[in-house]
């Protein structure tokens, strides 16, 4: 896939998230959701059915990283609105990011692969950017700040964050 050329870590296959993949979105937003678990479960909390439900709409994408036949993280992002009631809302025009590797895949290099791979599609597809929310004690933090996301608002618990690509005119 020419737009991750020059990201792979080596030994994983990175492909693009497809309509068929439902499943695979839903145990990126378990790994998102459980991010406390050492051993994420395969059960969502409730409210979160926004980010997931009909998977595969035109504005839907993603990717999704496997070793062999073994799924071991993905990112995917939405179009979302203020009705839909998720942590990550910005505005309209930024589509709300969910990350997730799996626990003995992580410290790899996949999440910033992910991010990295989702920004380049992001560009792609010539959307203005993405947001996301992250909690204020998630090391994951750290890594969107390293990814060039920046701090939309600080609430109580978490981190508004948005990253806007070339095409943004905000
Ligand atoms: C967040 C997550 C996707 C990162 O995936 P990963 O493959 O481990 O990330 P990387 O290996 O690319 O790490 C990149 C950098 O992020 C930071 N980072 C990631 N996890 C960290 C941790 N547990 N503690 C401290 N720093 C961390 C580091 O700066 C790291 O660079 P380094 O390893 O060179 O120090 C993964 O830990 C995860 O799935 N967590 C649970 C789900 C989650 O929190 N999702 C995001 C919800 S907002």
């Amino acid at each position: 896939m020419t737009f991750l050329e020059g990201f792979e870590p080596t030994g994983f296959e990175l492909r693009r998230a497809e309509a068929g993949d439902a499943d695979l979105v839903r145990r990126v937003l378990c790994l998102a959701t459980g991010w406390r678990d050492d051993e994420p479960g395969y059960e969502l909390p409730p409210g979160h059915d926004a980010y997931h439900e009909d998977w595969g709409r035109p504005d839907d994408f993603g990717v999704v990283v496997f070793v062999g036949m073994e799924f071991v993280g993905g990112a995917y992002a939405r179009r979302v609105g203020p009705a839909d009631g998720t942590y990550g809302f910005v505005d309209p025009d930024l589509w709300e990011l969910s990350l997730g590797v799996e626990p003995a895949y992580r410290r790899q290099g996949l999440g910033r692969l992910l991010i990295e791979a989702l920004k380049a599609r992001s560009i792609e597809k010539g959307i203005s950017g993405l947001s996301l929310s992250v909690e204020l004690d998630n090391p994951a933090g750290k890594l969107y700040d390293a990814a060039r996301f920046t701090i939309v608002k600080e609430r109580d618990t978490d981190l508004l964050m948005e990253w806007r690509g070339p095409s943004s005119v905000h």
